[in-house]
């Protein structure tokens, strides 16, 4: 008899566990499913930043970090060396689908080649990116031919050449608007950073990385962290947070509170760079946006009126300024359709060497 009583006790004790576990799974399905919505949102719109799913609080984080700060307007050059050594290897890489050159680009493409005749150009189609991974950093192949879209190939790419060759990595839609070489010549490694407006708009944090402009000599460990942590950021459905300027906003962020002592202008240092060096204008298929978020100051964060306040200051059209080193032209090669003349690399640029 009191066996028998036992075993019931028993037995109700591991429905009950049993019952409380799925109850958990449930949640934390739940929590997982509501997490990847959040990471999902169309083409044009910024996502909330989430790391992996061990950290989801990096979008407070990187909203805290910035609210008090008001960004400020850089309006001339910094000092720059004129003699000296190159702390970058002078090479400038482009990416593209396949050898043929859609019409629009061309000029663009042509700008860095003519601001740096002595420079290399070294152009990877999407089987020689994928051959120099292959060859490279071979643990990257199975995360690399997964992904959804083409978009999040050409992100990875990048960093992997940066990282393998050293030199400028530059959009096919960035134009450039004269020499580098006084740049090179003092930073290591340096990234665009995208108009104040962009992140602090749309998503009320600023600082964005913008991984269409990026430079860095060859080995550099913040190239190697941003390789490294392709496959963590692996699972996020949007290429922003996956691989795209979300992914290295955060990884940026992460490398200097993990090196609080390094000099952004020393060896290992990364600079964010003054959107007005190589993103001096706004995306205009934006302006919706900002007119609509704008309308309601009184809502906003102190740093969101600020952003409204230089709307109305500086306009919405803005041409670069002298000390602008490029431009970027916001062609969103992933959703438009080029109808004009393609040509051929070699013929666009004869001193290509083809990766
Ligand atoms: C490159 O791709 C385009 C469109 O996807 C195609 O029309 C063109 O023929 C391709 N060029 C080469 C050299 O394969
Ligand atoms: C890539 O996709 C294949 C087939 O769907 C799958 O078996 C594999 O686990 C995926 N690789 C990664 C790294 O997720």
């Amino acid at each position: 008899m009191m066996i028998y009583i036992r075993r019931c006790k028993k037995v109700h004790y591991n429905v009950r566990v049993r019952g409380i576990t799925i109850f958990i799974l449930l949640i934390a399905i739940f929590v997982k499913i509501v997490r990847l919505i959040r990471c999902t949102v169309n083409l044009n719109e910024y996502v909330p930043i989430c790391t992996g799913f061990k950290d989801v609080n990096i979008e407070a984080r990187l909203k805290i970090s910035s609210l008090d700060i008001l960004p400020i307007d850089v309006t001339s050059e910094e000092s720059l060396p004129n003699h000296g050594q190159f702390r970058i290897q002078r090479i400038i890489h482009q990416t593209w689908k396949n050898r043929t050159i859609p019409g629009s680009f061309q000029p663009w493409m042509r700008s860095f080649w003519k601001n740096h005749p002595d420079w290399e150009y070294h152009f990877w189609t999407d089987e020689a990116s994928k051959k120099i991974i292959q060859e490279t950093h071979s643990y990257l192949l199975p995360y690399f031919g997964n992904y959804s879209k083409p978009i999040f190939r050409a992100d990875a790419i990048r960093y992997v050449l940066l990282y393998e060759f050293g030199g400028v990595y530059a959009d096919i839609d960035m134009k450039s608007l004269r020499p580098l070489d006084p740049f090179i010549r003092k930073y290591s490694c340096f990234i665009g950073q995208e108009p104040h407006e962009h992140p602090i708009i749309q998503s009320n944090f600023d600082g964005l990385a913008c991984n269409a402009f990026m430079a860095c000599k060859k080995g550099h460990p913040f190239m190697k962290q941003l390789i490294e942590s392709l496959p963590s950021f692996y699972h996020f459905p949007n290429m922003l947070a996956a691989t795209g300027p979300h992914f290295v906003t955060v990884n940026y962020r992460n490398y200097i509170a993990a090196n609080p002592n390094i000099d952004y202008m020393g060896e290992y240092g990364v600079y964010l760079t003054p959107p007005e060096y190589f993103f001096p204008s706004l995306d205009s298929v934006k302006f919706k946006i900002f007119h609509n978020v704008c309308r309601n100051v009184n809502t906003l964060s102190k740093l969101q009126q600020w952003a409204c306040d230089s709307l109305k200051r500086r306009g919405y059209d803005r041409t670069p300024y002298a000390f602008s080193f490029t431009q970027h032209m916001y062609y969103h090669t992933y959703v438009r359709i080029d109808e004009t003349k393609p040509v051929d690399i070699l013929e666009l640029i004869p001193a290509v060497i083809l990766g």
